[in-house]
């Protein structure tokens, strides 16, 4: 009886497998709905606070983007990003890829000081930055998606997680997408998530080795355009000028659009990791000149490959907890 019984169990978790779409977990599942009766008013929230500091200040929208990008490649989107350093914890936020870099945690901040006004205890830092991530796609002009809604917020953070996860400039790109691969995304999330350079800034340090030294013979990048190369060493110079801010999308800066792809078919991704996409794989070029030509091809796939990232390893039921403030963990 008992065999047979685990035995359905075991043919039944075989037959649904399949069908899992990556948002349920052990515990539970994220789903759209989820503040409907317990926080109506968090997505006009959210919008509305995000909208008034992008105003202000158009490249907060990338920052935030980033943000939760940073923070689902680091134990999963829990907020683990937003905590600050304190006894028990040391912050990612000074971690290699987040160090003079990671930014715009004061718009988190106010959303969050606005909905714990409105819905005090309820709605998570996790979800937060979900729901600010795809607002800022749509500000900038990009696609819109329903976001599923459930994470809850971690108990700690991990530095070495985010030197680890998180691919740097530089990698190659069999390196980036296993970076990927063990997050659960493949070739073509890496692709279109990569198009999230089509609005924001990068530092001269992050691209300079391209522009003097690409792989130890003194010479620049040969992927590199040479007058686009030029133009950039005008404010990039062999030393200094580190912190100096160059587009990511020279073409249409603060335009979320497909731009950063056709960038990459004239040779003039910033970065390394961008024109590699291009260079270094047949699969990822064929999607790379695809998303150049077809826009709405690439907002299709952004889409669709932003909800798959906003779901790796959430915390869900009585995992974590609701934070009252992003930075710290509850008393
Ligand atoms: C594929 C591997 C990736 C690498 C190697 C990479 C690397 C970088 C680097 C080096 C910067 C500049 C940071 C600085 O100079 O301070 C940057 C900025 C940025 N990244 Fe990525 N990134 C990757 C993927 C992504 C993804 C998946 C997204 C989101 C979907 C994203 C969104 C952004 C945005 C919006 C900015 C500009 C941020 C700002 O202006 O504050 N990146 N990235
Ligand atoms: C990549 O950049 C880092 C940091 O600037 C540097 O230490 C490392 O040597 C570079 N790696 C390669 C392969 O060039
Ligand atoms: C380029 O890098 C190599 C190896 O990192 C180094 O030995 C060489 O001196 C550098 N050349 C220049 C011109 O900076």
């Amino acid at each position: 009886m008992a065999n047979s019984m685990s035995f359905f169990l075991l043919l039944s978790l075989l037959a649904f497998a399949p069908l899992c779409l990556c948002h349920y977990n052990q515990e539970g599942y994220l789903y759209p709905q989820f503040y409907d009766y317990s926080c109506p008013q968090v997505q006009h929230i959210v919008k509305s606070v995000l909208a008034k500091y992008v105003a202000e200040q158009p490249r907060l929208a990338a920052s935030i983007l980033r943000l939760h990008f940073h923070d689902c490649f680091v134990k999963g989107c829990d907020a683990s990003l937003l905590l600050d350093s304190s006894v028990n914890i040391i912050s990612e936020k000074g971690s290699n890829p987040n160090r003079n870099s990671a930014r715009g945690f004061e718009v988190v901040d106010a959303i969050k000081a606005e909905l714990e006004r409105k819905c005090p205890s309820t709605v998570s830092c996790a979800d937060i930055l979900t729901l600010a991530a795809r607002d800022s796609v749509v500000l900038t002009g990009g696609p819109s998606w329903e976001v599923p809604l459930g994470r809850r917020d971690s108990l700690g953070a991990s530095i070495s997680g985010s030197n680890n996860n998180i691919p740097a400039p530089n990698n190659t790109f069999q390196t980036i997408l296993t970076k990927f691969n063990l997050q659960g995304l493949d070739l073509v999330d890496l692709v279109a998530l990569s198009g999230g350079h089509t609005i924001g800034n990068a530092r001269c340090t992050t691209f300079k080795q391209r522009l003097y030294n690409q792989s130890g013979n003194g010479e620049p990048d040969s992927t590199l355009d040479q007058y686009y190369a030029a133009t950039l060493r005008n404010r990039c110079p062999s030393s200094g000028g580190d912190q100096n801010l160059f587009f990511l999308d020279y073409a249409t800066p603060y335009k979320f659009d497909n731009s950063y792809f056709t960038n990459l078919l004239a040779y003039k991704g910033l970065l390394s990791s961008d024109q590699v996409l291009f260079t270094m794989n047949q699969e990822s070029a064929e999607l790379v000149k695809l998303y150049a030509e077809r826009n709405d091809i690439f907002f299709e796939q952004f889409a669709k490959s932003m909800i798959k990232m906003g779901n790796i390893s959430p915390l869900t039921n009585s995992k974590g907890e609701i934070r009252e403030n992003c930075r710290r963990i509850n008393a």
